[in-house]
């Protein structure tokens, strides 16, 4: 996933885009670049392919490029191979791309999305004499802003929003215009940005961590804006180019927060500050043993009125709604849908203002959540939204926000903030159900006591993490792994699932278990890992039954349940168990042994590949050496 960072001020810019880089680094990118004006001098461009340090050596770590405004990006390549001509920044100018020095150009930019009608833009600008020397959408990006601003001698501004009206897709764009020293551009749509001002100086960047370093003040560019950045300050423009006002918010991210901490891996930390997620989410929404909902806006009478839950999300969101969908209806006992968000944005599913959709997401800005959250509003329904991004744009452009409070969520694969979601979700489904009269102020009492005893039962079974930790070095050489479960059991076996296969590359599916005989079991084999969630009494003998079957046909069994309550050790031939808590909230607990597996099973893989490569190193070597010896 692509990264941009920019900054302008009285300091040397090259050296703090290189650092607010190495922050973007943990989304993956295959090339890096920069570009820096020095005054008025034109912009010297250098780009690199590979790790962020080529770029760092290339720029004697960002000392060889003089100059105090310049944009930086790393990318992750879409349109066009990972080369250096089709790194960013691109620019207007005819150049051969490479990227190395002082180049003649009106225009230069980068950009993080996907313009989806870029082949048609750059046939209207190779008709104007426009030459292109990458693959990229960006190039054509830049080529049409510098078309409309020579075109209609006008300012950037007003070249940007003419672009704009042109794109389709999503983008966030950052450019610098060579008559504009000191100036950097900014637009987006539907693809994040933010601006952090310190200061005289101004820093730009498509996510916090890269700059939380220098400033926690930040402007969030709204969608279909363009930003005017220069030293200290910051002007808002709509699409017709009225200036509008922004409001300053601060992050109140601890820095540390999006560091490692000493822990190997982000995931790793991020598993265990999934107590502290949880019992912050949960402080937020339970005050003095009282649920408080207060400020999302949901008051007694919108939630007596609510007749069907439709929740829309992607990813390990969309486990937390398949979760969410069963204690909901269990205890409020409303209706509710689940549907991955990219499905439902393109149905056509009738809906009202009795309808709810509850949109989930960390970030608050995956593009088919956001989109589904529109269809939604279009279509008349209420709205809210579960994020964990203060001030993204699905938190707000939702007519109601519940915000977890994970943190920083650096690792892509997410865990803590799946949790905090999960956390919500539960003091939602608790809320709704008490306000419907379904439950006795006694049993929200009793369940609220369970909720807020989870976090020290979370941390019991992090303890014991060893165990997995061996489990999956044992069990790392797998090919297939299914992970299978009933109910609510089976929304815990779709995130394990997820989260294997995300990480460990090994192939893992996730059914409900009575599912599996309909055609899939004839995948089961000797030695494939067959992991059952066994939380729900009512369910589990059946789910055990499933498993038999496919011991019967060579499967390795493992099983999580809870201690004293089943007992499966006869039957399987490794078991977890986690402490026991109100079966409503046990995705909570076993997912956390899963979360482990997944991320251990990984570090085990990776380990194995790179010594199978340091294997074939020596052995290469050793013929070398030894073919050297015997030739004359
Ligand atoms: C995926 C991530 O790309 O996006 C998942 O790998 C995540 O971990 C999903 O759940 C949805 O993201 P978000 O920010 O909308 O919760």
């Amino acid at each position: 996933m692509c990264g941009i960072v920019g900054y302008t001020g009285h300091r040397q810019a090259a050296p703090i885009l290189l650092d607010s880089l190495s922050r973007l680094e943990y989304r993956g990118y295959d090339s890096a670049g920069l570009a820096v004006r020095n005054g008025t001098a034109l912009a010297e461009v250098v780009k690199a392919t590979g790790k962020l340090y080529h770029l760092a050596d290339k720029t004697d770590q960002g000392r060889a490029l003089t100059g105090n405004c310049g944009i930086g990006h790393t990318r992750w390549a879409t349109h066009g191979d990972p080369s250096v001509v089709n790194a960013h920044p691109h620019v207007s100018g005819n150049c051969s791309g490479s990227g190395s020095g002082a180049v003649e150009s009106d225009v230069v930019g980068v950009h993080n999305g996907i313009i989806e009608n870029y082949t048609e833009l750059k046939e209207k600008l190779l008709r104007h004499g426009y030459v292109f020397y990458s693959d990229t959408d960006t190039e054509v990006a830049v080529k049409l802003v510098d078309y409309y601003y020579k075109k209609y001698k006008i300012g950037p501004v007003d070249a940007i929003t003419r672009c704009m009206v042109r794109i389709r897709g999503s983008y966030a764009l950052a450019l610098m215009f060579k008559d504009y020293p000191d100036e950097i551009f900014a637009a987006r749509k539907d693809s994040p940005m933010i601006i952090g001002i310190q200061d005289q100086e101004s820093y730009l960047a498509s996510d916090v961590p890269a700059i939380l370093k220098y400033t926690r003040q930040v402007y969030y560019i709204d969608n279909l804006q363009v930003a005017r950045v220069s030293p200290g300050k910051v002007l808002f423009y709509d699409l017709n180019g009225d200036e509008v006002s922004m409001p300053l918010t601060e992050i109140t991210w601890d820095a540390e927060a999006a560091e490692k901490g000493g822990f190997e891996h982000f995931m790793l930390k991020e598993i265990h500050e999934q107590p502290q997620a949880v019992r912050d989410t949960l402080n937020s929404l339970v005050k003095d043993g009282r649920i408080d909902l207060s400020e999302t806006g949901l008051t007694d009478e919108i939630i007596q009125g609510i007749e069907q839950i439709d929740i829309v999300a992607c990813g390990s969101a969309w486990h937390v709604g398949m979760a969410a969908q069963y204690v909901i209806e269990d205890l409020a006992g409303i209706p509710v849908r689940v549907e991955l968000a990219s499905e439902f944005r393109y149905r056509n599913i009738p809906m009202d203002r009795k309808t709810m959709v509850i949109v989930i997401s960390q970030s608050g800005e995956t593009a088919d959540s956001l989109a589904a959250l529109r269809v939604a509003k279009e279509r008349g329904t209420m709205t809210l939204a579960i994020v964990n991004v203060i001030g993204s744009t699905i938190a707000r452009e939702a007519d109601h926000v519940l915000y977890t409070l994970a943190g920083p969520e650096i690792a892509v694969a997410t865990t803590k903030a799946y949790s905090a979601q999960l956390a919500a979700a539960d003091v939602l489904a608790i809320h709704l159900a008490r306000i419907r009269e379904k439950i006795t102020q006694e049993r929200e009492d009793e369940m609220l006591a369970e909720l807020a005893l989870l976090p020290d039962k979370m941390a019991r079974i992090l303890e014991e993490k060893e165990r997995l930790q061996w489990f999956s070095s044992k069990m790392a050489n797998t090919h297939d792994i299914f992970f299978i479960g009933r109910g609510l059991d089976y929304a815990i076996s779709l995130e394990g699932s997820l989260k294997m296969k995300e990480i460990s590359y090994i192939h893992s599916e996730a059914y409900a278990a009575g599912e599996l005989k309909h055609g899939t079991i004839s995948l089961i084999e000797t030695g494939t890992l067959v992991i059952g969630v066994l939380t729900q009494k009512e369910l589990y003998e059946k789910t055990v039954s499933n498993m038999m079957e496919c011991k019967s046909r060579g499967a390795y069994l493992m099983g999580i349940t809870t201690n004293g309550n089943f007992s499966v050790e006869d039957s399987v031939n490794f078991t977890v168990y986690i402490p026991k808590t109100d079966e409503h909230f046990m995705a909570s607990l076993a997912v956390i042994p899963l979360q482990l597996l997944g991320y251990y099973t990984s570090v085990k893989g990776a380990f194995r590949s790179s010594w199978a490569a340091a294997r074939s190193l020596l052995k290469t070597v050793h013929w070398t050496v030894f073919r050297a010896r015997r030739t004359p």
